[in-house]
């Protein structure tokens, strides 16, 4: 209970200092919101989005889950981001993970911690994806760092491939898309993926995994390039087609 006061006082604290400074401190951000930057985060205490970036109240619109996640099926994930770009009309949408972090560390490994285990399942495929590149990390540290960077190259994917992004852009509306990891032993913000502004922006970068650093998650289109296997579009279509000669089929018979 005192911890909990201890925050009640620090408020108290902050708000009059800000009030000291500036008179019109709140007064002045308390009208509207018109922030520039879309910012999705990792929850870890040790990242406090504000705190890393230096920006003020009314400058960053957050989103923050376990691992820095956007995931298409996450209706909180994809509403922020919703209103984040069609809405409030932000610039900038900046994924950033941490070196150190708890969710895709569990995700490296096998021990269960409950529902989060479901919740880290898309990071367990990030490993499964770039498995030949992290086992020819040899040192354990690095290739836990290599897995932070690519959850965030592959966060930036998702966004790529959202409705929400692809038509903004569609429209001559530029979120520009940024990756950066921050590094809880130093404070600073590493720049994985700087200033995606289409899907081609976002191959290239992917492009460049063969080439050296920055590496990122395999290309979205490689994905889905073994012939054998149809994914996407392609499967759907193939699935049509299937139904489509059935019922061809099934009405041949009934005529006969
Ligand atoms: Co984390």
């Amino acid at each position: 209970m005192e911890n909990f006061r201890k925050i009640i006082q620090n408020n108290r604290a902050w708000a009059a200092a800000m009030v000291e400074n500036d008179p019109e401190y709140f007064h002045k951000r308390a009208s509207k919101q018109e922030p520039h930057f879309l910012y999705i985060g990792c929850a870890d205490s040790r990242v406090p989005s504000n705190v890393v970036t230096g920006t003020e109240p009314g400058e960053l619109f957050v989103h923050r889950n376990i691992a820095n996640q956007v995931l298409p099926s996450d209706l909180n994930a994809m509403c922020v981001l919703q209103y984040a770009v069609e809405v409030l009309d932000v610039k900038h949408v900046i994924v950033t993970g941490h070196y150190g972090c708890g969710g895709v560390k569990a995700a490296m490994g096998t021990e269960s911690y409950g529902l989060v285990d479901h919740w880290l399942g898309p990071i367990r495929n990030v490993v499964r994806w770039n498995r030949g590149e992290l086992d020819a990390i040899a040192d354990e540290q690095a290739r836990f760092d290599r897995v932070v960077e690519l959850n965030v190259l592959e966060q930036i994917y998702h966004l790529t491939e959202t409705p929400i992004i692809q038509h903004a852009w569609a429209k001559g509306r530029r979120p520009l898309l940024h990756g950066l990891v921050y590094d809880i032993h130093t404070g600073l913000l590493r720049e994985v993926a700087t200033g995606i502004d289409s899907h081609e922006a976002a191959d290239a970068l992917a492009a460049r995994r063969e080439s050296g650093v920055p590496a990122g998650p395999p290309p979205v289109a490689g994905r889905f390039a073994s012939p054998s296997v149809l994914a996407g579009d392609e499967l759907a279509d193939a699935i049509a087609q299937r139904v489509l000669k059935q019922l061809d089929g099934a009405r041949g018979e009934r005529t006969r």
